[in-house]
């Protein structure tokens, strides 16, 4: 396998990781994610080369590289068969990056985060019809909430986060 090979055959990459195994020194890395890992190791961080100093190595592989070393090192993280898995942007980031500039206060009557009443009512259609109609945009709701780039597996993820972040918010006043 590709991947394995990449961080023995680079002694760049396991040189500005912190050494396969070390738990706490993995720790405080993994908690950033694949994605930001990736974008480390692809751009080069600190004395860590673009690439892990190996040109060849595809963004999948590298990635696939960091899942290997970070399970050695105590984790169980799932390895990435596509660049779109490695990108995915999870709900909380795709909501405060944007989202958040109407929904975080109702603006343009968005359904604002913590008014229960109002995802529950929205929601009550059923998941799959309030993701529909986030992707394609209804009244000042622009498509896909105006970042064009989100998938649909983001987008769905985003709503969700909205409505779990609502109820739970609403629960807990
Ligand atoms: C420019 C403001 C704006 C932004 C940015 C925005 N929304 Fe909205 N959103 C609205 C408004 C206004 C509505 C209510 C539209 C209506 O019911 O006519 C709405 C409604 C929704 C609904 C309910 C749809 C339904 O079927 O009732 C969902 C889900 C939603 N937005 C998701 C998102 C997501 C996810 C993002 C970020 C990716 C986002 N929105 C970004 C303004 C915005």
């Amino acid at each position: 396998m590709r991947a394995a090979v990449a961080d023995a055959a680079s002694g760049a990459v396991v040189a500005a990781y912190p050494k396969i195994g070390d738990h706490n020194a993995w720790d405080k890395r993994t908690s950033q994610g694949l994605t930001t890992l990736t974008q480390h190791a692809l751009n080069g961080i600190r004395q860590m080369p673009s690439h892990g100093g190996n040109p060849e190595l595809s963004n999948l592989e590298i990635a696939r590289a960091i899942t290997y070393m970070v399970n050695q090192s105590g984790k169980n993280w799932v390895e990435p068969v596509s660049l779109a898995a490695v990108n995915q942007r999870t709900g909380e980031r795709v909501v405060h990056s944007k989202c958040i500039e109407c929904h975080g206060v109702g603006k343009f009557g968005a359904p604002r985060i913590g008014d229960q009443q109002a995802w529950i009512g929205r929601v009550s259609v059923g998941l799959d019809k309030v993701v529909a109609t986030a992707i394609h945009g209804h009244g000042a709701m622009p498509p896909r909430g105006g970042m064009a780039d989100l998938t649909d597996t983001e987008i769905r993820a985003a709503v969700i986060y909205m409505f779990n972040q609502s109820t739970a918010l609403a629960r807990a006043d």
